[in-house]
């Protein structure tokens, strides 16, 4: 069973968008299960989204060797957080008449955020020392592995990226992921922003799987741009990319 949706702009527009049936082509048992699925893993990669843009406005705060305290506490990262999700989709993360596990598991994710910032509180605020290497990749990637911790089986939210491209081993697209990015999201004619969704497998359990790509911006460049091979400031080599291509894609799995 595989669906294709349009999600570029994760608003609440698309998201109407998405689950009415107005779209030409678009699946129309869409009010379903499916449909619900669907939202939540949207919902999820906007929130995730937003956490990382506070990470990315904070960069020259975190890196500043001159500042002690940085105030970058779990609550008020979070806080920012929700501010920044509320911009991007017109609406709360968390409200009423929200579908219930939709609403656990955005909680599971708003705690992750907490923990993880609340966790790396010394390596923030050490005084003295420039670059630290938390950048919104990094943050991203605790602050998944902490709602796996919370959510159990329910539910995985996982970075990662064309094969080619991967920097941690950790963001390594399983086999599914990985035929899917190279089939579908990486060709010249998949539209772009086009977000992939099947009901699948993973780890021999049904999961309502959704695929979302991210693409490279100005911003990226300095570590992921040109040219490649030359050592960016976290250590690793570039990957030579440009803005526009494919640098990523945000995987989120919901076992049924
Ligand atoms: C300051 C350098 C820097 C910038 C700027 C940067 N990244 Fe990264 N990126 C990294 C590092 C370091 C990792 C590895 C993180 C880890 O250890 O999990 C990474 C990992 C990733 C991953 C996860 C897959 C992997 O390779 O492990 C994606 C996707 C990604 N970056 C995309 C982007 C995009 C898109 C942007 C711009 C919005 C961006 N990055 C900006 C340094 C950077």
């Amino acid at each position: 069973m595989r669906e294709h949706l349009f999600g570029r702009h994760l608003s609440v527009a698309a998201l109407s968008t998405l689950l009415g049936l107005s779209l030409p082509g678009a699946p129309v048992r869409a009010q379903g299960l499916d449909g619900q699925d669907m939202e939540t893993a949207l919902r999820l990669a906007a929130m995730l989204q937003s956490a990382r843009s506070v990470i990315s406005s904070s960069q020259d705060l975190i890196n500043d060797p001159k500042v002690g305290d940085k105030g970058l506490t779990g609550d008020h990262v979070l806080e920012l957080a929700i501010r920044a999700y509320v911009e991007a989709n017109g609406t709360a993360p968390l409200h009423d008449g929200q579908d219930p596990r939709e609403a656990r598991l955005i909680a599971a994710q708003m705690e992750a955020i907490r923990q993880v910032m609340d966790a790396n509180q010394e390596t923030i605020n050490a005084d003295g020392i420039g670059f630290k290497g938390f950048v919104p990749a990094v943050f991203g990637r605790l602050v998944n592995e902490s709602f796996a911790t919370l959510v159990g089986a329910e539910a995985r939210i996982k970075v990662t990226a064309p094969p080619d491209l991967v920097r941690n081993r950790k963001a390594l697209p399983d086999a599914w992921e990985a035929s899917i990015i190279t089939a579908d999201l990486m060709s010249p004619d998949w539209p772009q922003g086009k977000v992939y969704a099947e009901l699948s497998e993973t780890g021999g359990k049904p999961a309502y799987r959704v695929l979302v790509p991210e693409y490279y911006g100005k911003g990226c460049l300095s570590c992921h741009g040109e040219p490649a091979g030359e050592i960016d400031i976290t250590g690793y080599p570039k990957e030579g990319g440009h803005e526009g291509d494919l640098g990523g894609v945000i995987s989120i799995s919901l076992f049924r």
